[in-house]
């Protein structure tokens, strides 16, 4: 664990065993599930609503969220509108018994360029506290199902916060990484500052926020930010490609599995290795556990049903 970034390890768990996906019946994650027709209806009006973000289902029988950040002439600035739409958008994918991931990506030129600075130029200190300012931003972190970043462009800021907050990053080769800042007389507000240290280690992490110079997508892939850098025109299909595997296994595992590993960011070695040793076991309470084991014995793809 120590050695692979949580990225690469979620990707992993994900596709580790081939299976066929089969629509959620029942319920997922505790939670009850709205009937299709409901969630598709509100996701549809919503999108209609949205003005910073676009919302489509993409993959095997729409088994993909698609949210794309899109206020370009902003860079896709993370402005608060944006960021209640994205929260929203995620929820409503998060409760769609068909999705069994969300992609998030950008344009080419910018999956994000951080946080709107021009909303916040006058703010004062007052006004942060009194509203908790950023304190929504890590409504990407409470969803339950993987999240995947296709990130083409600029990162930056709150950009490369939002992406570190998903379970598995892949970058378009002409990607840029940064948290600049301290350019202009601020620090990161929405987690870099811990996460970057977390995935690519203290010397880097201070590096890049010290300085606020940007990294390539090679280097993020070098220092284990992302999991891979694709041709900027099959980012987001491959992105796709990926959450289509994880559709392929149970979501009741899945949920469990993505919870195992951000753990790991959470606990001590020893508290996170008794939180995962209990998760393991719990996995012997549910049908596809047993499924997916039958199935291995009897040489046939398993038949999950999220239960
Ligand atoms: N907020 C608001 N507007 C932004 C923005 C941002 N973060 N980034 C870009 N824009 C706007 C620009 O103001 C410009 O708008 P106008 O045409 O109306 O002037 C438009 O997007 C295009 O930007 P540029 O002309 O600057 O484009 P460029 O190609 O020359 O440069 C860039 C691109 C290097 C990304 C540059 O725009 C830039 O440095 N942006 C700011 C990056 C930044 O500092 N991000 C951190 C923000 S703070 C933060 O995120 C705090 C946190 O932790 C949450």
């Amino acid at each position: 664990m120590a050695a692979l970034m949580k990225g690469r390890v979620l990707q992993l768990c994900s596709v580790l065993r081939e299976g066929r996906h089969i629509q959620s019946r029942g319920r997922i994650f505790q939670q009850p599930i709205p009937s299709l027709a409901l969630v598709n209806a509100r996701l549809m009006s919503k999108e209609s609503t949205y003005e910073h973000i676009l919302v489509d289902k993409k993959g095997d029988g729409g088994c993909v969220g698609l949210v794309t950040l899109n206020r370009p002439k902003a860079l896709n600035a993370l402005c608060d509108p944006l960021m209640i739409e994205l929260n929203d958008a995620l929820k409503t994918l998060d409760a769609d018994p068909s999705v069994a991931a969300v992609v998030i990506t950008g344009s080419e030129k910018a999956f994000a360029a951080g946080a709107d600075i021009k909303q916040m130029e006058n703010i004062e200190y007052v006004d942060c506290v009194k509203s908790n300012f950023l304190a929504h931003w890590d409504g990407v972190t409470r969803i339950r199902k993987p999240i995947i970043a296709a990130v083409n462009g600029y990162a930056l800021g709150g950009g490369c916060e939002v992406a570190m907050m998903c379970d598995i990053i892949l970058a378009g080769e002409k990607a840029k990484f940064g948290q600049p800042e301290i350019i202009i007389g601020t620090i990161p507000g929405a987690g870099g500052s811990q996460r970057l240290a977390k995935a690519i280690g203290k010397s880097r992490a201070m590096q890049m926020c010290l300085t606020g110079d940007m990294i390539t997508a090679q280097q993020a892939n070098d220092w284990g930010l992302v999991s891979s850098v694709h041709p900027p025109d099959q980012l987001v299909s491959e992105a796709i490609k990926i959450g289509e595997k994880i559709a392929t296994h149970s979501k009741v595992i899945v949920g469990m599995c993505k919870e195992a590993v951000n753990k790991s960011y959470e606990l001590s070695l020893s508290e996170g290795l008794n939180y995962e040793k209990k998760l393991f076991h719990s996995t012997f309470a549910t049908s596809d556990r047993a499924e997916g084991m039958k199935a291995f014995v009897q040489k046939r793809k398993p038949e999950f049903t999220d239960s």
